[in-house]
């Protein structure tokens, strides 16, 4: 590419997911040469970080907002979980497995249910994910049964009586071991995935796939 074309590049924004993810998204994004010195403090703050040179931006979002960053255009590309792509059901092209953060959505809960959980009677179902779960009672298993959304510990739902079952990630499964709940039912996998603005995905077409194929490569 010429300087002069180089210098009217546009920026090319990345909504990603604060945290763990961020962290292992920045990795692989630097071994295919875009990085980010200005995001290795890990004591700031700031919520934006720039690459003038690569012309690339980053914002640092809650995993939930960043496929609304994406749909609405605000940032070409952005890295999550696909827990919360199917929780969110923005619009996007999910364009590529990261190969990390892998774990499973289940249905869990203390063994003694899943006579009631195969016979499709009606149960209670606690969750931070209401939408997957009703996906897969309403759409997938055609049971009825009533969802009720919580924010986190989800495991407390069967213990306390508030609920008869959980849809929740499982990554090692100690969370349920120490809880006395267990796998009921697999819904589906799940692992971080890159997602891509509509428009973004044809007006940057050249940079986006060459991007894609590197990070292909490297996975
Ligand atoms: C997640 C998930 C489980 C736990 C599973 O919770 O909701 O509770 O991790 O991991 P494990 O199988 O390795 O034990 P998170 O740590 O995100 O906190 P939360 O309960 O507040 O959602």
């Amino acid at each position: 590419m010429s300087e002069e074309n180089k210098n009217t590049e546009r920026y090319l924004t990345f909504a990603l997911t604060k945290g763990r993810l961020a962290e292992k998204t920045l990795a692989l994004l630097g071994k295919v040469g875009i990085d980010c010195t200005e995001m290795e403090d890990k004591s700031s703050r700031k919520l934006i970080f720039v690459n003038e040179e690569k012309k690339v931006r980053f914002f640092l979002a809650k995993g939930p907002d960043v496929p609304t960053y994406v749909e609405y255009g605000v940032a070409d590309i952005g890295v999550v979980g696909k827990d919360t792509i199917l929780e969110e059901g923005r619009r996007a092209f999910e364009v590529l497995d990261l190969g990390f953060g892998k774990c499973r959505m289940c249905v869990c809960g203390p063994e003694s249910v899943r006579e009631k959980l195969e016979h499709h009677e009606m149960i209670r179902v606690a969750s931070k994910y209401p939408e997957i779960a009703r996906d897969y009672f309403h759409n997938v298993k055609h049971q009825t049964v009533d969802i009720i959304k919580l924010n986190g510990s989800v495991e407390l739902g069967p213990i306390v009586g508030l609920s008869d079952v959980i849809v929740d990630i499982v990554e090692t499964g100690s969370t349920l071991r120490e809880n006395g709940l267990t796998v009921l039912e697999e819904i589906c996998p799940l692992s971080a995935r890159m997602i891509v603005n509509q428009v973004s995905m044809r007006m940057e077409h050249e940079r986006i796939r060459k991007l894609i194929n590197e990070l292909k490569e490297l996975i």
